[in-house]
């Protein structure tokens, strides 16, 4: 079946696969929705968008992704609220940063209507994969990739803009213990740090297999300079709370700047803790972890919203925070979630309605 809304093309998908998916028991990322949203740029311009059945799809070998990692993608999630409401939160914050993602990869930059309506097309068409509940949310992955040919390495002229949604449950990761990062780095000045490009991950495999392999489950990354400051947790921005103050690196072109990470220093002023955006150092964490000033560490991002961290290594030493009655990070994870779920006022504005 075809339906055309005046700039999407929809072909539905003859049956759902909603009725085969056990919600209980779903695994971040592995399950998909029944459609996909295809948008091709040729010619310097981008064509008209088509949701159509999520399926497999052909592209060259030789395609420039494959070879040169022309590539970049954003996270977000659509919400449930109690009246059967659809919500994205700061879906702004996606779509620019996505452009400056593309700029830094010397990819065109999407429209806004392409981004935005077609990101509301495509999650008010598959709405009843967003459970309602504390933590079920559905995953919005949309994503750039260089699909013109050749094994030369210059940029691409043809690319495909897509997105895909997979239903999600609340991100629960275990007890995370980190070590701080003294060789790798996942980003340099002048680097990609900033952009979200798919070689900014892959390039964090292997440091974080080592790690691993040592017990830990994130590294926190450090300046690739000095290794000195700290900077990313894993894939998440990263906090720390020294005494009443929560303290978290600027954003710089070495740091992803966080649709979560800028939410929670908005609230955290609002409430009026004390927040400073300042380069925190390997060397303070370590004073502040003997002396009892430091009390917590915690990792925000969209996949888990915020990761407590129980305790550091930083070289043969493992340093164990200790247990927070009242943790700010947790005070902050509860306030966050209840404006994306509408259960809260949302005075920031934030709440988009599909
Ligand atoms: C490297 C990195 N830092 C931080 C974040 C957190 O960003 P956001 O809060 O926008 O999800 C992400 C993404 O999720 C990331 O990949």
């Amino acid at each position: 079946m075809l339906k055309t809304t005046s700039e999407i093309d929809i072909v539905k998908a003859e049956k759902s696969k909603i009725n085969e998916v056990d919600f209980d028991n779903i695994a971040f990322g592995n399950v998909f929705t029944d459609h996909m949203l295809v948008c091709d740029y040729k010619e310097g311009k981008w064509g008209k968008p088509i949701i159509k059945p999520y399926e497999p799809f052909m592209i060259d070998p030789s395609a420039k992704v494959f070879h040169y990692g022309q590539a970049i993608f954003e996270g977000m999630k659509a919400y449930r609220d109690e009246n059967d409401g659809i919500w994205l939160f700061r879906p702004d914050q996606n779509l620019d940063r996505f452009n400056k993602s593309a700029v830094r990869m010397a990819m065109p930059e999407i429209t806004e209507d392409i981004f935005i309506d077609g990101l509301k097309t495509i999650v008010e068409l598959e709405k009843e994969w967003v459970k309602k509940g504390p933590g079920n949310t559905l995953y919005i992955r949309p994503f750039m990739i260089a699909i013109g040919s050749g094994v030369i390495a210059q940029p691409s002229t043809q690319y495909r803009f897509m997105i895909i949604l997979s239903p999600a449950r609340s991100y629960y990761s275990g007890e995370v213990k980190v070590i701080i990062a003294e060789h790798y780095s996942r980003a340099a000045n002048g680097g990609i740090g900033a952009a979200k490009a798919a070689g900014n991950y892959s390039s964090q495999f292997y440091p974080q297999k080592l790690a691993q392999e040592k017990g830990f489950q994130q590294i926190i990354w450090t300046d690739d300079a000095t290794h000195t400051k700290l900077e990313e947790a894993g894939t998440m921005n990263v906090f720390f709370r020294i005494n009443d103050t929560i303290c978290t690196a600027p954003v710089s072109e070495r740091i992803l700047d966080g649709v979560t990470r800028k939410s929670l220093i908005a609230l955290a002023k609002r409430e009026g803790i004390k927040v400073e955006e300042r380069s925190v150092f390997v060397d303070e964490l370590v004073q502040g972890a003997k002396d009892g000033s430091l009390k917590e560490i915690f990792g925000a991002g969209t996949a888990a919203v915020v990761s407590p961290i129980v305790g550091f290594q930083y070289k043969e030493n493992y340093y164990e925070l200790p247990k927070q009655e009242n943790s700010i990070a947790l005070q902050l994870k509860e306030m966050l979630t209840k404006i994306q779920y509408k259960q809260a006022e949302d005075t920031f504005g934030w709440t988009v309605k599909i």
